[in-house]
């Protein structure tokens, strides 16, 4: 039976299946299961009682004695004359694995180039969502157009070119979801056009590598160092680079690797894609600019808005160069791939007031505070640990003190509930790997959780150290 009340906020249905015979009996099971696999979130209002009753058909009575018995077992909380909600630390009396699992996923969370989603400007989204629907005309409530939706193109075209020094026009201009979309419709194309083998930084996602593979390409790796990724012994088709910020050690492109990797492009007719993930972040001096600019005709530029706004946006745009916009808009169209309109000419509306604009400067505020923070922590509590000098991004590498194993810390961070990955975790290549270091996402925990997980950090960073000494 659906329980399509009112109560759980307009719409909210919850799935109950009510046994006809033993009607409390089985409601307070559902309920309790409900909470449990978090279909019903701490903190979620109950519907009333007499509101739940009517839509299961049993009487009032039977579900506050539901209520009252779930109150009393700490699943539930009762406010005298507020209502009933899922209790904050529900399951505390009856802690089954599940419920520990859950607690314990969300607690602390230093994973590398996750924003922190606390900090997303609601109140100027809902206005430009509010003045971009107001304006919209009809056939925006129609199909998009699979490149994105020409008010995003033509905004993103000029934000491009005057925050990260892109060559760009609203035609070159392709709105996926995601970053990952994007390579994987450019890794189409390009095999689309005879490519076979595509370089990667030795150090990066798993997930890109997996996305590339997918398109049939085959993915090798490039060594990285402090200048970056190394150009020199290249052999492929295509690479895929974070130039500004090298994801995840931190390196910056050197201008003589810049000039040779988009030498090699012109010399062959190759493709660099550049992932300007976090370009827009950086703390120290003035911004890096985008690599695109230095040859338009053979890089790919690729952005987000995963880090100034929030990844559950799932908006990443690519400006791409003249001969590949064909071939990725075939591969879009096989691929079903059109984006939101809706939340595109948000994004347009966003952009074209500013608002853009302000969340990177209130985020890069945010984020360097919190850089700042690490490098007092690490000075100070951490006296044989190292870190990385860039200050730049969400992330930063930390060498650990010697003789310590990032799988120490890993196991001694997941007793702790925190989420914290070693360098290793990144990478793929049989060159000699670098010595052991943790990748300290410092974006991820909300403000409220900012110190807790750096101490859980410390904590673990020691415990695994005075295991490899023995003390
Ligand atoms: C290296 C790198 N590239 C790109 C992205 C952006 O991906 P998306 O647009 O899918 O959030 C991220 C996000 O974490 C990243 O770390």
């Amino acid at each position: 039976m659906w329980a399509n009340s009112g109560a759980f906020e307009p719409g909210r249905d919850l799935l109950v299946a009510l046994d006809p015979v033993r009607k409390t009996d089985s409601l307070e099971r559902a309920l309790r299961d409900a909470i449990r696999t978090g279909a019903l979130a701490a903190g979620e209002r109950m519907p009333p009682s007499r509101t739940l009753a009517a839509d299961l058909g049993i009487s009032r009575n039977s579900v506050a004695e539901v209520y009252g018995r779930l109150t009393g077992e700490g699943w539930l909380e009762a406010r005298v004359g507020a209502g009933t909600w899922v209790a904050a630390s529900p399951g505390r009396l009856e802690p089954g694995p599940a419920s520990i699992r859950r607690r314990r996923a969300a607690r602390l969370d230093l994973r590398a180039g996750i924003p922190d989603a606390s900090a997303f400007p609601i109140g100027a989204w809902i206005a430009a969502s509010r003045r971009a629907l107001a304006s919209a005309s009809t056939s925006a409530f129609g199909y998009g157009e699979l490149a994105g939706a020409l008010p995003l193109r033509e905004a993103l075209a000029a934000y491009v070119s005057r925050a990260r020094g892109v060559w760009a026009s609203a035609d070159a201009v392709h709105v996926t979801h995601g970053f990952g979309q994007l390579l994987a419709l450019v890794g189409g194309a390009l095999v689309d056009r005879g490519a076979r083998v595509i370089a990667v930084e030795e150090y990066g996602h798993e997930l890109h590598r997996d996305i590339l593979r997918g398109t049939g390409l085959e993915v090798v790796p490039i060594p990285v160092d402090g200048d970056g990724a190394d150009p020199a012994r290249v052999t492929a088709d295509a690479v895929l680079l974070t130039p500004a910020h090298q994801f995840p050690t931190g390196a910056v492109l050197s201008p003589a690797r810049r000039a040779a990797f988009v030498d090699w492009a012109r010399r062959g007719d190759r493709i660099v894609i550049e992932d300007d993930y976090d370009g827009e972040f950086r703390y120290d001096r003035r911004a890096v600019g985008a690599l695109q600019a230095l040859a338009p005709d053979h890089v790919v530029y690729a952005g987000t808005a995963s880090k100034a706004l929030t990844p559950s946006l799932g908006l990443a745009w690519g400006v791409l160069p003249p001969s590949l916009v064909d071939g990725v808009a075939a591969r879009a169209r096989l691929a079903g791939a059109a984006t939101d309109v809706l939340s595109q000419l948000t994004l347009a509306e966003f952009l074209r007031r500013g608002d853009y604009d302000r969340a990177v400067r209130s985020a890069r505020v945010r984020y360097r505070a919190r850089r700042e923070a690490l490098d007092l922590l690490v000075a100070t509590r951490l006296p044989g640990a190292h870190l990385g000098t860039e200050q730049a991004g969400l992330q930063c590498i930390l060498e650990l003190p010697p003789g310590t194993s990032e799988k120490d810390v890993m196991d001694a961070s997941a007793s702790d509930s925190l989420v914290f990955d070693g360098l290793g975790t990144y990478r793929f290549g049989a060159g000699a790997p670098r010595p052991p270091a943790m990748v300290v996402g410092f974006g991820a925990p909300p403000p409220h959780l900012f110190d807790d997980a750096l101490d859980a950090a410390v904590v673990a960073i020691r415990a695994a150290d005075a295991s490899t000494h023995g003390l």
